[in-house]
């Protein structure tokens, strides 16, 4: 069997890629053009690598030909930038992949959510029936990109299953740098109340491959998660505990920060730069992401392994090995 991944440039599409080759797959990646020169290790393990991009229709249906299962991975994600950069990848060019497997008569599309399509959670932990209320454009697009994936499903001919992640972490990312950099300093941005819910990236894959794998998944969402949430104090406690340090001491307000944060936003628009700080990121410290995974435990035999001191400790590892900490 053939699979397709796209975004196996990125974190968890390129962890993803590794893995499907270790489970005996074989592994085809979509890779932008200009991203063809960070594709050797894709290479070297044995993927065949394909130049295309969402925005190609083109590249997508030669790379679709002779796929069982698309794990379609790639979004636009960490950027601040416009509103339309967001919707041209998560939503554009998710229906035109759709389009190339349908054509291509993919067996079946494996699409890649988030649990933040559910947005701030207001009575944890959620599971797949909470309340859908996406608090950016980045949630806004992801929740459009899945109903097109699920919708096209339901027309038959094409299985769809939808993965919803959260907070992957793990060797290999630099987006909770920032908060393992925050343990080991002086001061917390609020009261760290707030749940928040990280999944191992090795653990998520599995579960990616399960989505992909297993028969009666067709047609169902499922939240990934980690083994379990906690507070963000006590996540940065367990940061600063595996870093030797203490936790920070002093806790300063959100507001201001998240006012500072729009104001970068609109000073940056004009010039398409990226903010130095924006909204998105401030509101990490204020919404709670805590999340029930026991469909994907049930219907999938998803059962994450690692325990959060173990991700924490492997992830600072790698941090300390690359000298980011
Ligand atoms: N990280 C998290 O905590 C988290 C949580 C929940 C859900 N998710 C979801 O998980 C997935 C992976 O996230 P990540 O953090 O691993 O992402 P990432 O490291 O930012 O990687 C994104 C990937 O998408 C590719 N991509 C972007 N635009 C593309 C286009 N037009 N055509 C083809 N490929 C394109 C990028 O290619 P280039 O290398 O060429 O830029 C890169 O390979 C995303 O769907 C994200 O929404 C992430």
């Amino acid at each position: 069997m053939r699979v397709l991944v796209t975004g196996a440039t990125g974190f968890t599409g390129g962890v993803l890629a590794h893995y499907l080759v270790g489970a005996g797959e074989r592994v085809r990646a979509l890779v932008r053009p200009a991203s063809l020169n960070r594709s050797r290790g894709l290479c070297d393990a044995g993927i065949e690598v394909v130049s295309g991009d969402l925005a190609n229709a083109a590249s997508l249906e030669a790379a679709c030909q002779d796929v069982e299962v698309v794990y379609h991975i790639a979004a636009t994600y960490r950027s601040a930038g416009r509103a339309s950069a967001y919707r041209e990848v998560n939503v554009d060019g998710t229906r035109r992949l759709l389009d190339a497997a349908q054509v291509a008569g993919v067996g079946r599309v494996v699409h890649c959510s988030t649990g933040g399509v559910h947005g701030h959670i207001e009575h944890p932990p959620a599971t797949e029936e909470a309340p859908l209320s996406p608090g950016d454009v980045y949630q806004e697009t992801k929740l459009e990109g899945e109903r097109l994936a699920r919708d096209r499903g339901e027309v038959g001919g094409m299985e769809v299953v939808v993965a919803r992640p959260i907070g992957i972490y793990g060797p290999g990312d630099t987006r909770f740098l920032k908060l393992f950099r925050l343990a080991s300093g002086r001061v917390m941005l609020g009261d760290g109340s707030a749940f928040y819910h990280l999944t191992f990236v090795e653990d998520l894959v599995e579960g990616f491959h399960l989505c992909g794998t297993v028969p009666a998944a067709a047609g169902r969402t499922y939240l990934l998660a980690g083994r379990r949430y906690t507070t963000l104090s006590k996540l940065v406690e367990l940061i600063a505990s595996e870093l030797g340090s203490s936790p920070p001491s002093l806790s300063i307000p959100v507001w201001p920060v998240w006012l500072a944060g729009a104001l970068c936003e609109l000073t940056c628009a004009p010039f398409s730069v990226e903010p130095p700080l924006y909204r998105r990121r401030v509101e990490f410290f204020t919404k709670s992401r805590a999340f029930d995974a026991s469909r994907a435990r049930r219907e999938l035999g998803f059962i994450p392994k690692v325990e959060l001191e173990e991700g924490i400790h492997r992830t600072a590892v790698w941090y300390r090995g690359q000298g980011m900490l």
